[in-house]
């Protein structure tokens, strides 16, 4: 197996340091607070989290639930995703726990079966929420009857500030102001509306979790996590390629854990990986990606792509709507830069943090980099 994991959590073995920031997170739990985790794009969100629940053994003193709201986009779709997760949860725990959620939420209904391997199976569709503010409330009741105490973790919760109900905000901040047995642990990616949720006082969750930022992981942790699974399999990876890799990368995990995987599957004879295969690996995801940012490109409107350039060339770029990056640049007007951005921002092609626009996808940057 390649120890440099790309997608999602496997274990502790495979999952580098981060022991300050599960005991921060376990602490805040353990003192009763909700915990917001806001950090940047690939950084390690959702592997810390699901990294807590593993190897801590939560499980033997909590119920854990772990709901992704990334695919999200109305209260009902939410409503049945939390079930869904609910139920995967419960399933492996055997038919009478499953009875027990089914009693609880009565405005769905549900029929039981059994599997192949003879488990119990409950199949929800998005059709059998058919009102969805009742069935959320029977969930939030369900939980705090349970006989222990509940985590519930949800991924990607900057999401609710998209649904078209405007109310969803306040009527979730009801419900999980009134739990007392089920703690909550909301992730989210996109800063400003993660922010704007729970640090802003025009929003029902102000001051309701304690925020947890999520910086790169330590340098030196890296290094060492990096080099082990390399000398595992007998091979040496020279330390200075880490260096690089964060000055690249400024320390994202995805696309660090992305070139550490190519390189570890390059074949070499020396079993001797250094800033020559790095480059070599790096240049590999960029050209498997050719086609996929091809097709980006030529689908994109003419004003955004010259927008995506300028930015691109600059890096990190600030002030775009000034008269001087425009003038700059050579294009448009400030007032298509804003209509541009807002395009390229939806579609995630760029990013802005702290004023500082920059291209999304650093592998993306890379190849428009080398092909304009
Ligand atoms: N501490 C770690 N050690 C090793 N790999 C990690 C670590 N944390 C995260 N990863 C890996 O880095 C990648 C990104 O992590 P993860 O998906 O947790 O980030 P995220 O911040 O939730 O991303 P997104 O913004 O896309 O939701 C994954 O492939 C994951 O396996
Ligand atoms: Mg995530």
């Amino acid at each position: 197996m390649n120890p440099f994991v790309t997608k999602g959590y496997v274990s502790a073995k495979y999952f580098c340091d981060r022991e300050k920031e599960s005991e921060q997170l376990l602490r805040e739990l353990e003192n009763g607070n909700d915990v917001a985790i806001v950090a940047t794009r690939k950084i390690g969100k959702s592997g810390l989290i699901l990294h807590c629940f593993d190897a801590f053994d939560l499980k033997k003193d909590y119920n854990l639930f772990f709901i992704d709201f990334y695919s999200v986009g109305t209260l009902r779709e939410m409503v049945y995703m939390m079930s869904r997760s609910i139920v995967n949860a419960l399933a492996p725990k055997g038919t009478v726990r499953l009875q027990q959620f089914i009693a609880a939420v009565r405005s769905m209904s549900f029929v039981m079966t059994t599997d192949m391997a003879g488990l119990p199976k409950l199949n929800i569709q998005l059709g059998d929420i058919r009102e969805p503010q009742v069935s959320l409330e029977e969930i939030f009741h369900y939980l705090e009857q349970s006989d222990r105490p509940n985590i519930v973790a949800i991924d990607e919760f900057q999401q609710i500030s998209k649904f078209p109900e405007k109310n969803v905000e306040a009527l979730l901040r009801t419900y999980i102001q009134q739990c007392h047995k089920t703690k909550f642990i909301f992730a989210g990616s996109q800063r400003h509306l993660m922010g704007e949720i729970f640090t802003s006082g025009a929003h029902p969750f102000y001051q309701s979790a304690s925020v947890m930022h999520l910086g790169p992981i330590d340098k030196e942790k890296y290094r060492e996590f990096a080099c082990h699974h390399f000398a595992e399999a007998n091979k040496k990876l020279e330390g200075v390629v880490i260096d690089e890799l964060y000055n690249r990368f400024e320390g994202i995990t995805w696309y660090m854990q992305k070139t550490l995987n190519a390189m570890f599957l390059m074949p070499n004879k020396a079993r001797h990986y250094g800033l020559n295969e790095m480059e070599e690996a790096i240049q590999g995801v960029v050209d498997s990606n050719d086609f996929t940012y091809a097709e980006k490109m030529f689908q994109l409107p003419e004003k955004q792509k010259e927008l995506l350039l300028a930015i691109c060339q600059e890096g990190k770029a600030s002030k775009i709507t000034s008269l001087n990056f425009v003038k700059r640049h050579k294009i448009f007007s400030t007032s298509t830069v804003q209509s541009a951005s807002k395009g390229l921002l939806d579609k995630e092609l760029i990013t802005e943090e702290n004023g500082l626009y920059f291209v999304y996808d650093k592998f993306f940057e890379i190849w428009l980099r080398q092909n304009y």
